[in-house]
């Protein structure tokens, strides 16, 4: 379970306050419902929400935010699962929804070495969100060929070492299997320049991580069903805190706030469709210092907002 001293601050909730709820909204959706720091807030802070509804891919982060959120049980509905199956729990249409993913893992899961999302500690190489995820780090690194792996560290992880880290990885899964945190974090610093050892480390171990979660695929899903399925007035707000997910984020809504033009016999940019979302975040809503010196995760987070048109 949860330390419950280690629950933090959760990231801009008072701007999420501010400019994702309106007077007008009823129904919360919080797709990465984490250790319910922002659904703590949000409940304490507007009474006129009828329902709070929350998922999670972590049974324990659940069952922890459950036993929180009890003084509002009444308006809670859980479910374990992933937020790109949000149209299944939430009606669209009937009752004002704002809808938020503050994305990624949370501070619980580096500092419990069974997750093994940690380099800093030695753990089994689980890296999924999900308890029983089929997928996960040992069994991507043993069945992937070298160009997947190269492919995984390039585009998720932005590492320039990627192809040497990838042939290390190759040779020494011919010997053993990788089955620790610590094994991986070994061949990596073997495979790259000393002065690039901690940051090649960083940065594979968030490609992984995005791939056994497929956190991209799931976000695309999730913004495409958004799009789809919200009613005016909706909103939908994305705490991104790595620049390959902010870029998704930042794409769609910017594709998506403006009309669709098709070229024509008669014009070169006659309207086909109005504009989906209005954009209220032209530029991201970054934490101030003093809510980057109370909670450093905070300090490469970015929330950008929509609302249906
Ligand atoms: C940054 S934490 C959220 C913290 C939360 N807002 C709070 O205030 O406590 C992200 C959470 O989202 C969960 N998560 C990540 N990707 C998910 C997905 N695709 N579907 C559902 N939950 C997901 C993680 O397990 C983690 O608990």
């Amino acid at each position: 379970m949860p330390n419950k001293n280690l629950y933090h601050a959760p990231v801009l909730a008072a701007e999420i306050l501010d400019h994702l709820i309106t007077e007008k909204t009823q129904v919360f959706f919080d797709g990465t419902l984490g250790l319910g720091g922002h659904a703590q807030y949000l409940l304490e802070n507007v009474p006129h929400l009828e329902a709070y509804i929350g998922c999670d891919l972590d049974q324990q982060h659940l069952d922890f935010a459950r036993d929180r959120l009890a003084p509002w049980s009444d308006k809670l509905e859980l479910h374990l699962g992933n937020f790109s199956s949000f149209d299944d729990w939430v009606d669209f249409g009937s009752r004002t929804v704002s809808v938020l993913l503050d994305l990624g893992l949370c501070s619980n899961h580096v500092d419990d070495p069974a997750k093994g999302f940690s380099f800093q500690q030695e753990g089994p190489l689980h890296m999924a969100f999900s308890n029983d995820a089929t997928e996960n780090a040992e069994a991507l690194l043993a069945d992937s060929s070298q160009a997947e792996l190269t492919h995984i560290f390039k585009e998720y992880g932005e590492e320039p070492g990627a192809h040497k880290i990838s042939r290390r990885i190759i040779e020494a899964r011919q010997h053993q299997p990788l089955r620790t945190t610590r094994e991986l974090v070994e061949l990596i610093e073997s495979s790259v320049h000393p002065k690039d050892r901690k940051k090649a480390v960083t940065r594979v171990f968030q490609a992984l991580r995005i791939a056994v979660n497929d956190e991209l695929g799931h976000l695309e899903k999730a913004l495409q069903d958004a799009v789809e399925n919200m009613h005016p007035a909706d909103r939908l707000g994305i705490i991104t805190y790595h620049s390959l997910e902010d870029r998704v984020v930042k794409k769609f809504f910017k594709l998506h706030s403006k009309p669709k033009t098709e070229a024509t016999d008669f014009s070169l940019h006659t309207v086909v469709a109005p504009a989906a979302f209005k954009l209220l975040t032209k530029k991201p809503i970054l934490p101030s210092d003093q809510e980057i010196t109370d909670n450093p995760r905070a300090r490469s987070a970015k929330l950008r907002i929509v609302e249906k048109c």
